[in-house]
């Protein structure tokens, strides 16, 4: 299949299960996660943070793992990993994640029963598939790697760990993600036929936000390329940061993604933030300019993270809470990935 073909089917499937989950909460697991290399940004906020809040929100199981084992692929500073990882906390408590006994936060390194999945989920890939993988591919070229690690390409495997270990079957992420959910339906599925029946093939979930620009219009909106805004940055900074926004010289304000990307882009912000039509956003705005929109952007944009940044700060000052939330998850996904290292071990015949 051409690779639009391909996307479109998974856009489809996703589709579907967008309506089943509605009447069928209970069928699913959820897991998804993010590596711990930073604070979270409005994109990540609009993408996919408010998205799992939501799942959350409707009673469906709610795994969200840390892989701070995948940032030694690409990444040589570990200084950070357990700063970070509590940081990735703070952004998801704030923006309204509630634990629970079906939501749980964790990092995978706390899991030596799900790690050992790591290997006999090896021996079921080959090296070229591994080597084929789009998003890896892109991932070693965008970093300048010189020499590759192993842990680069086998990473992908550790993810299928990450999601079978407990068998969840579906995973909200973004179009990146399609080529490792696909490898983790893969390995289900061999492992299935080999072994007996343990796991569920899981399926993505597309993220439906639209991705989001930088403020300097300049590609993807990314910490590294300084161009976003931070979820705990202040009302000031949020406003200087919009001011500084790339525009276009044209006064009247229109959405056209295609020609006017900057200015599209802005106003798809605000409509994130009010659920407005952006045609509509612009065409209030009308001649008033980019002064105009940026203002309308700071004013929506502050409204809507206003709650957010107000429990980020008091949350903050409780360090032994955020850490107590990674205990209470390590423990939940430790309980699931015993039971399944046990049936593993029982359908490879290893119980002594
Ligand atoms: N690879 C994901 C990323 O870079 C992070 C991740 C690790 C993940 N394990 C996962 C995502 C399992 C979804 C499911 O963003």
């Amino acid at each position: 299949m051409a690779d639009s073909d391909t996307y479109n089917a998974t856009l489809a499937r996703s589709n579907e299960i967008e309506k089943d989950l509605l009447l069928n909460p209970k069928n699913y697991t959820v897991l998804t996660g993010d590596r711990p290399t930073g604070a979270l940004h409005i994109g990540h906020y609009f993408g996919s943070i408010r998205n799992r809040v939501r799942l959350a929100k409707m009673g469906i199981p709610t795994m969200i793992v840390i892989a701070d084992y995948q940032v030694l692929t690409d990444h040589d500073s570990f200084d950070k990993i357990s700063q970070n990882t509590k940081g990735l906390v703070l952004d998801y408590l704030a923006a309204g994640i509630t634990p629970s006994d079906y939501v749980c936060i964790f990092p995978h390194s706390y899991l030596p029963e799900a790690n050992q999945l790591l290997l006999p989920f090896l021996t079921l890939v080959t090296k070229s598939e591994l080597e084929r993988n789009p998003t890896v591919k892109t991932e070693i070229e965008s970093a300048g790697l010189k020499s590759v690690n192993m842990g680069m390409y086998t990473y992908p495997v550790h993810q299928a760990v990450d999601i079978l270990f407990c068998k969840a079957n579906l995973v909200p992420a973004g179009k990146d993600q399609m080529p490792h959910i696909e490898l983790a339906r893969t390995i289900a599925r061999r492992f299935n036929d080999k072994y007996g029946e343990i796991f569920p093939l899981p399926d993505i979930l597309l993220s439906k936000a639209p991705s989001i620009l930088g403020l300097d219009g300049n590609g993807k909106m990314s910490k590294s390329r300084g161009n976003t805004i931070m979820l705990g940055a202040s009302e000031d900074e949020t406003a200087r940061l919009i001011k500084g926004a790339k525009t276009d010289s044209n006064r009247t304000i229109t959405y056209d993604p295609l020609n006017r990307p900057e200015v599209s882009n802005l106003l798809l912000l605000i409509s994130l933030c009010t659920g407005e039509d952006p045609n509509d956003i612009a065409a209030n705005i009308g001649d008033g300019g980019s002064g105009k929109l940026k203002s309308l952007l700071t004013d929506a944009l502050n409204a809507e993270l206003k709650p957010l940044r107000e429990k980020r700060a008091t949350l903050i000052k409780d360090d032994a809470y955020i850490r107590q939330v990674l205990l209470d998850g390590v423990k939940i996904a430790k309980e699931k990935a015993a039971t399944t290292l046990n049936e593993v071990r029982k359908a490879m015949n290893m119980i002594i």
